[in-house]
């Protein structure tokens, strides 16, 4: 058989990392490191990351495609982390300061998906961002695709309203990823509607510094 080491998960509420994950890794490709925080931040966090970003995009529609001809029924912006009320700086202070350590934030990328929204296949440039890829995950829960840049190896990453993931490495440069509109996760159907991604970022390495 083509593909190994599938992991079935007991429950879509688990708090065992390991369960929110499901891979689908051809012959010789390694299981790469790949962290989800369930639960990185609590409900009223939430209310007020979300309560700001209405007021940012406030009578702006969605966009019906293409960002980097990439996403469908999306609409974002970058604000720079002092933008934020000083209970969401610290909210996103926490999380920065727990996956990307002292590293510089880039501007904080707010990025608000339709509930038929998706983002198709792609690698985040690297000239436009560092290696990590923090993601927090607000008002749904959904599920992103990795898809090994060399081989047909997959892994699904059930991403649960209020976790957090992160992509540094091989989950960085050597994966693309991708948010299906209609998610799945080990088979069964993912209730997915509007939900607003909070994306942390470090600063690209200056050029000719970057990753082979
Ligand atoms: C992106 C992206 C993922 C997410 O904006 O490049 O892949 O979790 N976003 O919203
Ligand atoms: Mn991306």
């Amino acid at each position: 058989m083509r593909f190994t080491n599938v992991r079935h998960r007991r429950s879509l509420c688990s708090a065992l990392a390991s369960e929110l994950t499901h891979y689908r890794l051809a012959a010789g490709v390694p299981r790469p490191p790949l962290r989800i925080w369930p639960d990185a931040l609590t409900a009223a966090e939430e209310v007020a990351l979300v309560e700001q970003a209405d007021t940012w995009f406030s009578g702006r529609p969605y966009e019906p495609g293409h960002f980097d001809g990439v996403a469908t029924a999306y609409r974002e912006m970058q604000r720079p982390a002092r933008r934020f009320s000083r209970t969401n700086r610290a909210v996103i202070e926490r999380l920065a300061q727990a996956t990307l350590g002292d590293k510089s934030l880039m501007p904080i990328h707010l990025l608000d998906l339709d509930a038929a929204g998706e983002i198709g296949r792609h690698v985040d440039h690297v000239e436009y961002s560092g290696a990590y890829i923090v993601g927090l995950s607000l008002l749904s829960d959904t599920v992103m695709l990795l898809h090994h840049e060399h081989s047909e190896s997959t892994i699904e990453m059930l991403l649960p309203r209020r976790s957090a993931y992160v992509l540094t490495a091989e989950t960085r440069y050597e994966w693309a990823h991708s948010i299906p509109a209609r998610p799945t996760f080990d088979g069964r159907t993912v209730e997915k509607t509007r939900r607003l991604s909070i994306l942390l970022r470090d600063h690209a390495a200056p050029t000719g510094e970057g990753p082979d």
